[in-house]
């Protein structure tokens, strides 16, 4: 019988992407995307879609039952910098959706769980480079306090009552379908498109703010590895350190200019420098690649082609 998805969050940058993916893989029918908002054309009409919120414990439920539902994917959030700005908001939405779905775990009404955490756990006491998977831990974002805390509940969770869930801890995740849902590492989105719209771009990080970051389609296939893994071999019930490049806007920029001559940088820091900076510059993901074959594939140079190409295509599309 046909695995039975949700997405919840499925209009935001990640979720669009993952939803096509998994239609792509398990058939359009089979794969539910949700939101409080609608998304993309290709989105809205390739399969089911909800209007959904990630607060409403009861119709989360009535949603589960209706499509017999056995997998959620949890991608609604508020992001770093959007949650400084609202950190009560931040904090209800973010915690009080991850308790809905690892309660309908509990309860037997879902095989599996994924539910994605964030470099954003660690804070200006971790080491920096190279960062452990098990290590100092003191976020300073509210966004990082509600990850961290969401990572011993997903533990708890799976000790106390097995409930099947999984998760990594994304890097600043990188893509040219979706635009950014308002995190630290934006700039390396918006770079690309004022390269090729202006030629030039203001970082609002310092040229030497140093951040792991992903392309797109490794961040869904590493969320696809770590779902279609056995059982036993996720042995980390917190989150999984998850990791591809690291770099600055300024070797960012050096990259763009072998494609760009004329492309100019400046940079004008505000105050989602500081919390790049609580954060580490590379990761170690060892226990990934370990314990469930992580392997990524795109390094900075095939990652700035493809968004090249990509946003160069966008724009033609909008024009
Ligand atoms: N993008 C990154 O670089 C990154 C890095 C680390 C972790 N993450 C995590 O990955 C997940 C997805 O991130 P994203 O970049 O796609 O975020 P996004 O902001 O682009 O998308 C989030 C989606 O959630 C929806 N949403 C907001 N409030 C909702 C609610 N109450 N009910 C239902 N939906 C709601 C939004 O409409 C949006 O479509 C989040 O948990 C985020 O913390 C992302």
């Amino acid at each position: 019988m046909a695995r039975k998805i949700l997405i919840i969050g499925a209009c935001g940058q990640i979720g669009t992407e993952l939803t096509m993916k998994l239609r792509e893989m398990h058939g359009n029918e089979n794969v539910v995307a949700s939101d409080i908002r609608e998304g993309s054309r290709e989105l809205m009409q390739s399969g089911p879609f909800e209007i959904l919120n990630a607060t409403d414990e009861p119709h989360i439920r009535e949603i589960v039952e209706k499509y017999d539902i056995r997998e959620v994917y949890l991608m609604a959030a508020m992001l770093s910098a959007t949650a400084e700005k609202a950190p009560m908001k931040a904090w209800d939405l973010n915690m009080d959706s991850l308790f809905h779905i690892l309660k309908l775990g509990r309860e037997g009404m879902l095989d599996k769980i994924f539910w994605p955490s964030s470099i954003a756990v660690f804070g200006p006491s971790t080491p920096k480079e190279g960062t452990p998977q098990t290590t100092i831990m003191e976020p300073t974002t509210v966004y990082g306090i509600s990850k961290q805390t969401g990572e011993r509940w997903c533990e708890y969770f799976h000790r106390k009552f097995g409930v099947d869930v999984r998760s990594i801890r994304y890097p600043g995740i990188i893509s040219y379908k979706t635009l950014p849902g308002g995190g630290t590492t934006d700039y390396a989105i918006e770079i690309f498109h004022e390269a090729l719209k202006n030629s030039e771009y203001t970082s609002f990080l310092a040229k030497d703010a140093a951040l792991p970051m992903m392309y797109m389609d490794d961040a869904i296939k590493a969320t696809i590895d770590i779902m279609e893994a056995p059982a036993e071999k996720i042995k980390v019930r917190s989150s999984y350190n998850l990791a591809a490049i690291s770099f600055t806007p300024e070797i960012l920029a050096e990259e763009i200019k072998k494609h760009i001559e004329d492309f100019k940088i400046s940079y004008e820091p505000d105050f989602r420098q500081s919390i790049a900076e609580s954060w580490p510059s590379s990761i170690d993901d060892s226990a990934a690649r370990e314990d469930w074959g992580w392997e990524h594939e795109f390094d900075l140079e095939k990652m700035t082609e493809e968004m090249l190409k990509g946003v160069q295509e966008s724009l033609k599309e909008n024009a």
